[in-house]
């Protein structure tokens, strides 16, 4: 049979042909044999943290495989959620109901009605014998209160044999799990690391060889840069690449230089990060102040804040921008006699918008500015920055 982009091309779901195995830098083991070694120590817990869609529900699926795998997510519980109820009804045991029994002796075949509900001790020997792994997905999701409930449930699970792994965002949430004196000691602890280009390459050359479809490494390479350390991104670019290939008439098959711009701007328009970029633009309210104007030399006047977001969506595309760096990629915006923005209005600016995003909804914390660095937080953000439509008032 032959496959299809979709086949192969997954940034939505398990990538069944494109799945890349890396190493993590601190061990030099591969993520999968890490996680299989954790699994197998009895009386542990796992805990994977990593940036959001760097893999890690992907590396769970993979290394327990779909048959074996049970996942919740942390937003199936809410306050009042009865923890293993929900773990059962996730394996497929009904918690409380009826069975027939059947009685055999010699002469009669007696069949009687019990009611039954099943025990905490029933569930975890029925995920041990049938050597299911509970992955609790996204932790961060579940509510504070009951994040503790659930670290509490699990470690006397864990003493039991049963098997388990809470994955999360880094800092945020994982402190229920990881600073929990209760479990230290027993705990197998997996930091998912972000993507280098070298192993987002992989996601390319491997799938078009696969559909046919020539690519040199360099073009490789450089998807791989504008992918910003996400594998989804990275995915999802060489996705809308068959696409444009598949309604052109250029039948070389073969990924050229010329369509990846045209396969940028097709991908943006997956994300919504208007709102984000509108507010950044703006900065915070000036009571009716007028903020100075610069004059770049693309003719255009920008205050401190256009300023900044066109710093930050300036080449190479970087997700960690000294501040040295920022005052440069401003100054060199700038037409050579404009006098730029000082230094210390350039640093007040960044934590002037560090306070705006702050407090707003996640989509919104994009930026980290600390310790004279600027991160850029979510790579999709960057990414429609550079491409998106807002770019240029296009
Ligand atoms: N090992 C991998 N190889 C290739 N693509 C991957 C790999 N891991 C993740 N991806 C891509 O990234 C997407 C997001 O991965 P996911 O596991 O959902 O991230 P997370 O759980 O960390 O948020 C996947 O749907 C897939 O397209
Ligand atoms: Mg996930």
């Amino acid at each position: 049979m032959e496959l299809r982009a979709e086949d192969v091309f997954r940034p939505g779901a398990f990538p069944e042909y494109t799945y890349i195995s890396r190493k993590s830098k601190t061990s030099d083991l591969s993520y999968e044999f890490r996680l299989k070694q954790a699994i197998r120590v009895s009386g542990f817990l796992t805990s994977l943290v990593g940036p959001s869609k760097m893999g890690k529900t992907i590396l769970c699926e993979k290394v327990i495989g779909f048959e074996k795998i049970v996942e919740i997510s942390g937003a199936d519980f809410n306050d009042d959620t009865d923890f293993w109820k929900l773990v059962a009804a996730k394996a497929g045991l009904s918690y409380e109901g009826q069975f027939f029994s059947e009685r055999k002796n010699e002469d009669t075949k007696d069949t009687k009605k019990e009611t039954f509900s099943l025990t905490k001790d029933k569930i975890i020997e029925y995920y041990k014998k049938e050597n299911l792994v509970l992955v609790i997905d996204d932790f961060h999701y579940a509510p504070v209160k009951k994040r503790l409930q659930i670290a509490q449930q699990l470690k006397d699970a864990i003493r039991r044999g049963f098997k388990a792994i809470v994955v999360s965002l880094p800092h945020r949430a994982d402190e229920a799990i990881r600073q929990n004196a209760d479990l230290s000691g027993r705990l197998s602890l997996i930091n998912m690391e972000v993507w280098e280009v070298q192993d987002l390459k992989e996601i390319a050359k491997v799938g078009f060889a696969i559909l046919n479809i020539k690519i040199e490494d360099s073009i490789a390479e450089k998807i791989a840069v504008e992918s910003l350390s996400s594998p989804q991104l990275m995915q999802y670019i060489c996705l809308n690449i068959c696409t444009i290939l598949e309604i052109s008439d250029d039948t070389s098959l073969e990924v050229k230089e010329e369509i990846l711009e045209k396969a940028y701007r097709y991908t943006t328009a997956n994300f919504e990060y208007g709102d984000v970029i509108t507010l950044i633009q703006r900065g915070p309210s000036t009571r009716g102040k007028r903020r100075n104007h610069f004059l770049t030399k693309k003719g255009e006047s920008c205050d401190i804040y256009e300023l900044i977001v066109k710093s930050i969506a300036e080449n190479p595309p970087i997700m960690k921008l000294k501040f040295e760096d920022v005052k440069e990629r401003i100054y060199h915006l700038l037409k050579e006699d404009c006098k730029g923005p000082t230094p210390q209005t350039i640093k007040s600016s960044l934590s002037k918008l560090q306070e705006l995003l702050n407090g707003r909804e996640d989509i919104f914390r994009v930026l980290d500015w600390k310790e004279g660095t600027l991160y850029i937080l979510d790579p999709l953000f960057l990414f429609y920055l550079r491409w998106g439509g807002n770019r240029n008032g296009e």
